[in-house]
C-alpha cells in the first residue's frame, strides 16, 4: 500500500473513532478537541493529503505549558497540512500511555511525546515501533533501553539551565563581597524523575558542590504549579527561619512561593531578605525581574512546535534527522531583559 494510501486509510479510521466519541461521549481525548469541527474537517477526499499527528502533551500544569501546547498546535495547523489531534495527560503517566496507545489503534501518520516523566516507556514505544509509526519526543527526555524507540527528541538543556543558575549565583555573591558567607538554599523541585526536575537540579548541584558554604537546607518537590509551590514554601518558611535563597525550578512555583514569602512578612530581591532564582522565563515573571522581585530568570524556551514541524517535513522527505535537538534559551536580569516584554510570545 503507498503511503498516501496508508495515509488515507489512517484518516478513515481517525474519522471513526472521532464519531464513535461523539455518538457514545466517551472521549478518548481531552474534550478542548472540540469533536465535532473536527469530524467536519477531515473528509478523506478533501484531506487526504493531510498527516495526521497524535499528540500526547504531559499535561496543563503552568503557563510555560499552554505556550508549548500552544506552539505545537500553531505548527501543526491544518493549513500547514496536518491533522492534529491533542490529548492531555494531566500529568498522569499511564492517562499518557493509553493516548498513545489510541494513537496506534488509529494508525496516526506520527506520534509527539511530551513525557511528564522519564522512566516507564519502553513497552508503549516498542507497540508505537511496531505499528511502524515514528514517535517524536519533546520537551523532556525518555530513558529508553533501545534508543531506536523514537526517532528524535527536542528540547532545552535542562543540566545546562540548573549550571546557569548556578552561575549566576556563584557571580552574585561575589559581586556583593558574600562568597565566604554561610547561604542558606532551599529548592523547590519539579516533578520527579522529570528531565527538567533531574537536570535542573543536577546542574545546580554541581555548582553548589563546589562551595562548602553553601548549605541545602532542603530540595522538595512542588510538581511545577503555583498551588503547591505556594505550600511548600510555606513549610520551608515555618522550618527554616533563616532563608537566603530560593531555587524554584519553575515560574509558576516562584509566583507561589512569593505569595507565600510575602505572607510571612518577608523581603525578597536585591535588598530582600531573600534572593529568587526561577526558571522559564515566562512573561509575567520578567516583569517581576524587571522589578527586582525575582533575581534571575534562566529560560526554558517553549517555542518548538517549527523544530518539531522541520523535522517531520525531513522525514516526509526521506532525509536523517540529529537524535538530539537543543532549542535555543537565555539567562534574564534586570540587566539582560528582551527590550520589549510584550511583545514576547510567552
Ligand atoms: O519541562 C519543562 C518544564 O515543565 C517547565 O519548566 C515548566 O514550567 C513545565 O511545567
Amino acid at each position: 500500500m503507498s503511503e498516501r494510501m496508508k495515509r488515507r486509510t489512517g484518516s478513515v479510521l481517525v474519522l471513526l473513532v472521532l464519531l464513535l466519541t461523539v455518538v457514545t461521549g466517551c472521549g478518548l481525548f481531552d474534550s478542548s478537541l472540540k469533536e465535532e469541527e473536527e469530524v467536519e474537517s477531515l473528509s478523506p477526499e478533501e484531506n487526504g493529503d493531510l498527516l495526521v499527528v497524535g499528540f500526547s502533551q504531559l499535561g496543563s500544569e503552568s503557563v510555560w505549558r499552554t505556550a508549548h501546547t500552544n506552539s505545537i498546535q500553531q505548527a501543526l495547523s491544518e493549513k500547514n497540512g496536518y491533522f492534529l489531534i491533542y490529548s492531555n495527560g494531566r500529568q498522569k503517566q499511564e492517562n499518557q500511555i493509553k493516548a498513545l496507545r489510541g494513537f496506534i489503534s488509529q494508525r496516526v501518520d506520527y506520534i509527539i511525546l511530551s513525557p511528564v516523566t522519564e522512566n516507564g516507556w519502553d513497552t508503549v514505544l516498542q507497540e508505537a515501533k511496531e505499528a511502524g509509526i515514528p514517535v517524536i519526543i519533546i520537551d523532556r527526555k525518555v530513558n529508553v533501553s533501545d534508543k531506536s524507540l523514537y526517532r528524535t527528541w527536542i528540547g532545552t538543556d535542562a543540566t545546562r539551565e540548573g549550571e546557569a543558575a548556578g552561575k549566576w549565583l556563584e557571580d552574585y555573591l561575589k559581586r556583593k563581597r558574600k562568597q565566604y558567607d554561610d547561604i542558606n538554599i532551599v529548592v523547590l523541585q519539579g516533578t520527579v524523575d522529570s528531565t527538567a526536575e533531574i537536570g535542573r537540579s543536577t546542574g545546580f548541584l554541581q555548582i553548589a558542590s563546589r562551595y562548602g558554604n553553601w548549605h541545602i537546607l532542603e530540595q522538595r518537590t512542588a510538581d511545577f504549579t503555583m498551588a503547591k509551590g505556594k505550600e511548600v514554601m510555606k513549610s520551608f518558611l515555618q522550618r527554616y527561619p533563616d532563608i537566603d535563597v530560593v531555587v524554584s525550578q519553575n515560574d509558576d512555583m516562584t509566583f507561589g512561593a512569593l505569595e507565600a514569602i510575602k505572607e510571612a512578612g518577608l523581603t525578597v530581591g536585591e535588598r530582600g531578605d531573600m534572593v529568587v532564582i526561577s526558571f522559564d522565563a515566562v512573561k509575567d515573571a520578567l516583569r517581576l525581574v524587571q522589578d527586582g522581585t525575582i533575581n534571575v530568570d534562566v529560560e526554558c524556551n517553549p517555542n518548538q512546535g517549527e523544530y518539531v514541524r522541520e523535522i517531520i517535513d525531513k522525514l516526509e522527505a526521506g532525509e536523517t534527522v540529529e537524535k538530539e535537538n537543543i532549542v535555543e534559551e537565555e539567562v534574564f536580569t534586570k540587566d539582560t531583559l528582551p527590550e520589549n516584554l510584550d511583545e514576547r510570545t510567552y
